[in-house]
């Protein structure tokens, strides 16, 4: 059978207070909407809808992913009616799998196993779980042999079937053509005045549709955001999560529960990282780096032995082996470092090539510039590349050295083993083996009275 996967994402979400969508807040930097967007990609699915409704225009603007079939409920009538609104969207012979956008954490793992159950269009299959706190969810109603015969929502359940501790995730799989049949037979008497997909559990069980369960690993794969409070907690624990993961593949952390991984993070062994660091993005780590307290990492390269000083921020640069960077560095887009090269404090790279062992340790601007090996730029060296309406580039060859507080006004370039005398302002080309000194002459006045 094809897979159809719709997700459920008009609510609201009032309790987060909020402008935006619910659906649109940020779990470890990527909406909740898009974890469960990439859980369902994992299971290559024939089509994918999301039923939209509050903030549906921000959602389309965030959510850029191609091949989304989109899907307005314009007024929420519940989740048998958000379900209605998809079904022209559906294929017949398909399996229908229906998730949650305020439930991010399913393992694809777990829909798997939810999945296999459903091999025929006899068959219909619920993730369940058992909490020791079920409050709040619909219960799963057994007989007597056990078998599912339907779910009864919180507010419809008599008081012995609130004491049931097996609840509805929501998250089921039906075959389309089981929905085309039942969706139109729901009915809104019930306690909410809403269409329930619920209901259709009740419908399987009297046609002797077979209807099996599943349920996932652990709590956290089928928790739903209401809040900013459960959001907020989800994080600490998602983040953990990460952190143990990368604990076992031989990283150190001094405090897991004081760093953030928001997006991907692959890393060597023998990686040390202290408190408050941030990674965004696409970050991949060598073996043997280290990470001061309070850096910012995002979508870089950073090679094996490297040290990160604290405070350095660092944004889609390339830093390959050996080399040491801030404290207080950054690191702009297309900086890169090659093997062994220093960037000290107070030091801003942007797009700009360090070549192998070459230094710029001190309140430094490098910017659209071509560094060789062995360079070393003294404290306070300007490359003035913007003239205000283009860039230039400056090109210093290797083992160029230039002195404190020069400016360098590009296109400039320094050929190899030429040195720039300190407070050059350098307008023209320095040729290899000289000496470039542009600076005003010293006059001293004698016997010079101070006011
Ligand atoms: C639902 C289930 C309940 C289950 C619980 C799990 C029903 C009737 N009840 O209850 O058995 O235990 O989820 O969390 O299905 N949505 C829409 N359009 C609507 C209504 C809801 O898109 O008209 C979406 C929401 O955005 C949300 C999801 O469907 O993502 C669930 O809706 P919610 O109102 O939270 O359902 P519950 O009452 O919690
Ligand atoms: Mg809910």
């Amino acid at each position: 059978m094809n897979l159809d996967i719709v997700v459920l994402a008009a609510g609201k979400g009032t309790r987060m207070r909020s402008g935006q969508p619910k659906v649109l807040h940020k779990l470890a930097g990527k909406p909740l909407l898009q974890h469960v967007l990439d859980s369902a990609q994992k299971l290559s699915p024939d089509s994918v809808s999301v039923v939209y409704g509050f903030g549906g225009d921000q959602v389309k603007e965030q959510i850029t992913q191609p091949d989304i079939l989109w899907v307005e409920q314009r007024e929420q009538n519940g989740t048998g009616h958000a379900v209605a609104q998809a079904l022209p969207g559906l294929a017949n012979d398909s399996k229908v799998l229906v998730l949650y956008g305020d439930v991010p954490l399913t393992l694809s793992e777990t829909l798997t196993g939810l999945l296999e159950k459903v091999q025929s269009e006899n068959s219909i299959a619920v993730l369940t779980c058992t909490l020791d706190n079920p409050d709040g969810y619909g219960r799963m109603v057994r007989n007597p042999d056990g078998n599912v015969v339907g779910i009864v929502e919180q507010k419809d359940a008599s008081t012995e079937q609130l004491l049931i501790s097996e609840i509805n995730t929501g998250i089921m799989v039906i075959p389309a053509v089981l929905l085309k049949k039942w969706i139109p037979e729901l009915s809104n008497e019930n306690a909410q005045g809403e269409y329930y997909l619920t209901d259709i559990i009740q419908l399987a069980a009297q046609q002797g549709i077979s209807i099996s369960t599943h349920q996932p690993k652990s709590e956290l794969e089928i928790e739903g955001i209401n809040s900013r409070t459960q959001l907020a907690r989800m994080e600490r624990i998602y983040q953990q999560s990460l952190c143990d993961k990368h604990m076992d593949q031989g990283v150190t952390f001094l405090d897991p529960s004081r760093v953030d991984i928001r997006g991907t993070l692959t890393t060597g062994i023998d990686v040390t990282i202290d408190i408050n660091v941030v990674f965004e993005g696409n970050v991949e780590l060598g073996s043997n780096v280290q990470i001061a307290p309070n850096c910012i990492i995002k979508d870089a390269f950073i090679g094996d032995n490297t040290q990160i000083h604290a405070n350095s921020v660092i944004d889609q640069a390339t830093v390959t082996e050996n080399c040491s960077i801030g404290p207080f560095a950054r690191l702009r887009p297309g900086a890169e470092l090659a093997d062994g090269a220093w960037v000290g404090n107070f030091v801003e790279i942007k797009k700009s090539k360090i070549g192998e062992g070459s230094k710029v340790n001190h309140l430094s601007y490098i910017g659209d510039a071509t560094l060789g090996e062995r360079v070393n730029i003294g404290a306070g060296t300007i490359t003035c590349n913007y003239d205000g309406t283009n860039k230039f580039e400056t090109i210093m060859k290797n083992d160029v050295f230039i002195g404190s507080n020069s400016s360098l006004v590009a296109p400039v370039t320094i050929s190899d083993n030429a040195t720039v005398a300190a407070g050059s302002t350098i307008t023209k080309n320095v040729p290899k083996d000289a000496l470039g000194i542009a600076r005003g002459k010293q006059r001293n006045v004698e016997n010079w009275k101070k006011r």
